[in-house]
């Protein structure tokens, strides 16, 4: 099975020999990857809707796997887990406030987890934010870009550490310690983003009065001053 980059680099996150689940698998390549090139030793790939579910039956019945490799089982979030049954969550291409409710709302099957690897589609900020405040920390990140977009790749560990600043959880702060190629273009990325807020907080008097214009105008500023270093 070959995936692409951006499947590719949270395979490359996840711990050798790992029991792992892919929630959220749609067609189940991740799943079927992380046996193929020895990551894991089983992987659990769930999604909650019946059309990716059968898709995922389909790519491990091709690929010729076992039931014991990959169990392709149909559930919302990690309900389709027992505690203890894999050590490694993998969650791609939700936001990421959904990938904190679907974490939240197992707290049994969170407790005995020791790694998350994680891909927003939106919402990285309050992701990490939330690991931090749930007694996880980040020990990696890494970005890809496909298509002209850019996606954040996140692995997190269990255990409490202090709390990065706003602005690191914007950015990443392994991705800042790191500087990847990428960095750039990713800050660039967010800098539209505040912008486009702040540009349409101007318009208002309302907006403009309240704290969060100031905490919008700080971070234009700070994203700019990052993408000097
Ligand atoms: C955009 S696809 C991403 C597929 C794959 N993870 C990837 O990154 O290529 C999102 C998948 O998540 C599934 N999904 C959404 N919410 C879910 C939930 N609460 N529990 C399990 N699966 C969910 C959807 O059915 C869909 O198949």
């Amino acid at each position: 099975m070959h995936l692409d980059d951006r499947l590719q680099a949270l395979a490359d996150f996840v711990p050798e020999g790992s029991r792992a689940a892919d929630i959220g698998t749609d067609h189940g390549y991740l799943a079927v990857a992380l046996i193929q090139q020895g990551k894991s030793s089983f992987v659990v790939a769930g999604d909650k809707n019946r059309g990716p579910y059968e898709a995922a039956r389909r790519t491990v019945r091709e690929n010729v796997l076992e039931e014991e490799q990959v169990s392709v089982r149909l559930g919302d979030g990690l309900a389709v887990l027992q505690p203890g049954e894999v050590d490694t969550v993998c969650i791609a291409g939700m936001g990421g406030v959904l990938m904190t409710a679907i974490l939240e709302s197992s707290p049994s099957i969170t407790a005995e987890l020791k790694t998350l690897i994680l891909q927003p589609m939106n919402g990285a900020m309050e992701l990490r934010g939330w690991l931090y405040d749930h007694a996880w920390h980040i020990v990696d990140e890494s970005l890809v870009i496909d298509d002209g977009r850019i996606y954040e790749i996140i692995k997190a560990e269990r255990g409490s550490r202090k709390k990065p600043s706003g602005l690191d959880l914007l950015v990443g702060p392994k991705l800042w310690r790191k500087k990847p190629p990428l960095l750039k273009h990713h800050i660039e990325a967010l800098l539209f983003q505040q912008r486009r807020i702040l540009n349409g907080m101007e318009k208002s008097d309302r907006a403009k009065g309240d704290k969060r214009f100031g905490q919008v105008k700080r971070r234009v500023k700070a994203l700019e001053e990052r993408l000097k270093w």
